[in-house]
């Protein structure tokens, strides 16, 4: 039998800000090629685990091994430049820097690897725009000329500039409407299939959440309480975990409830 690559390990992780204790005895392996998505209550640490894996948190006590390094170890620049560029981030605050343009955003990675000509970082931006939709005439826009749904596409693109293997996304959807929420998540469908991505997520949208997930991963009282498919964490007995559900449970009944009438018969004229 062969066992999954574990692309992300958490081990006995323990994360603190002064006396107040996040995270305690976080355990968790994210798999290559899979999507999990992590939930939890509002400042549950959903953010600082990504921030742990990310390497821009330090554990008070445990290990994050990324790609086979613990992130401890990665002391030397190079080294954790080497793991930066294998990774995109799209983070639910300033997904977009609102000076530059469309294309200088996306082109900001590429610019700072410091080995690429202008010809082809223009070349790489333009490619990387029309993998997310954006098309040419958008490219020397300011963010503020962009529609939400626009914005979160552009920044996808900027997470995908390096073409990294694994991707961040915290609450990509936050703030999007239903459709814009259901386009993101059918292009984040696509690009995970053609790119071989490993996405690691976080939502509170059952659309984006039911859309995407291969497993799912349950923060609460500062662990990792269950991981598993939807199936799976919907029976685990805990507060956050029926509350959560029950809230989509009530949104699976009001689905139903909209099921249009003429998938039964014909209306009557
Ligand atoms: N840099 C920081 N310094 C102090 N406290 C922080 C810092 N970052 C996050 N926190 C606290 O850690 C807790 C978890 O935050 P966060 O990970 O953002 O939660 P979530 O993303 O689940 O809503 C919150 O109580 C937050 O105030
Ligand atoms: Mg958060």
């Amino acid at each position: 039998m062969t066992y999954p690559e574990c692309i992300i390990e958490i081990d006995g992780l323990e994360t603190r800000f002064g006396d107040h204790v996040i995270h305690q005895n976080v355990n968790l392996c994210i798999y290559r090629g899979e999507v999990l998505t992590l939930i939890g209550g509002s400042g549950s640490g959903k953010t600082t685990l990504l921030r742990q894996m990310l390497g821009l948190e330090q554990p008070y006590q445990g290990t994050v091994r990324i790609f086979g390094n613990a992130r401890s170890d990665a002391h030397h620049s190079l080294e954790r430049n080497n793991i930066r560029n294998r990774i995109g981030v799209l983070f639910q605050q300033g997904a977009l820097f609102s000076a530059l343009t469309v294309f200088d955003n996306v082109a900001l990675p590429l610019r700072e690897l410091h080995t690429l000509s202008e010809r082809m970082i223009r070349e790489l931006v333009m490619v990387k725009l029309e993998m997310v939709a954006i098309g040419p005439e958008h490219a020397d826009k300011m963010p503020a000329a962009l529609s939400g749904g626009m914005i979160k596409r552009v920044a996808l693109a900027r997470a995908l500039a390096l073409d990294p293997e694994l991707l961040f996304l915290d609450e990509p959807t936050a703030g999007l409407d239903p459709e814009l929420s259901e386009s993101f998540v059918e292009l984040t469908l696509e690009l995970r299939k053609e790119l071989n991505l490993t996405i690691v997520m976080v939502t509170h949208d059952l659309d984006t959440l039911v859309g995407l997930s291969d497993r799912i991963a349950i923060l609460a009282d500062q662990q990792v309480i269950a991981v598993g498919t939807l199936d799976d964490v919907c029976q685990f007995q805990h507060p956050f975990v029926a509350s959560f559900f029950k809230s989509i449970r009530h949104k699976i009944e009001q689905k139903n409830q909209l099921e249009p009438s003429w998938k039964i018969g014909p209306m009557p004229s």
